[in-house]
């Protein structure tokens, strides 16, 4: 197997994956996540392609593409409360069904972690949602922790009683 930064042509086989991380995502919080893959999420993949601050990583067997990544170099200037930060962010990230528990994932992120090295980024960073515990495991096997929380308070309408 080999991980590197994706041509064009891989492209189509990318957005099968993403399509397996959207339909995750709709399973996980139908109320947030809008079913079905529409063109707009398709194409999407193309413009971040086409970003010269954005990558696609993915790794590939035998003309497979197994998993993938797409990866934005983010630069924050300094705020009054804030030294500027620089970081490499995982926007996406997915191992194909049937190639998980392998070593992909641990391959791309080492890969990953590489590429933020030769830019100079001391982090990688990452956002994830809550309900996705396998998610959360493989990436606390690989070296994350938790830096930061989003938290939210349900407001139904068994709390107006
Ligand atoms: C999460 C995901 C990327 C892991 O990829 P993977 O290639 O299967 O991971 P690896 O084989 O490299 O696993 C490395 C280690 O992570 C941990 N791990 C991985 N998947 C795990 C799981 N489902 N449950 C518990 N631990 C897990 C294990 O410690 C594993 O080492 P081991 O297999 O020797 O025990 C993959 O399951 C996936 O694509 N899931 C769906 C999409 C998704 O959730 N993407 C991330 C959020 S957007």
């Amino acid at each position: 197997m080999v991980v590197r930064f994706a041509a064009r042509a891989d492209l189509p086989a990318v957005n099968q994956l993403r399509k397996q991380v959207n339909d995750l995502h709709v399973a996980g919080r139908p109320e947030i996540f809008k079913p079905d893959f529409p063109a707009e999420l398709r194409d999407y993949l193309y413009a971040v392609f086409d970003d010269s601050g954005k990558d696609v990583v993915v790794a590939e067997l035998d003309g497979a593409i197994l998993g993938f990544a797409t990866l934005n170099s983010v630069h924050r200037p300094e705020t009054p409360y804030m030294y500027e930060r620089h970081f490499l962010d995982v926007d996406e990230f997915c191992v194909a069904e049937s190639a998980r528990r392998q070593g992909v994932g641990r391959a791309l992120t080492d890969f990953i972690r590489n590429i933020a090295k030769s830019r100079g980024f001391s982090r990688v960073e990452l956002n994830m949602w809550e309900f996705n515990r396998d998610a959360l495991a493989f990436y606390e096997a690989v070296g994350f922790s938790t830096y930061r929380r989003y938290m939210e308070l349900p407001v139904g309408e068994e709390d107006e009683k």
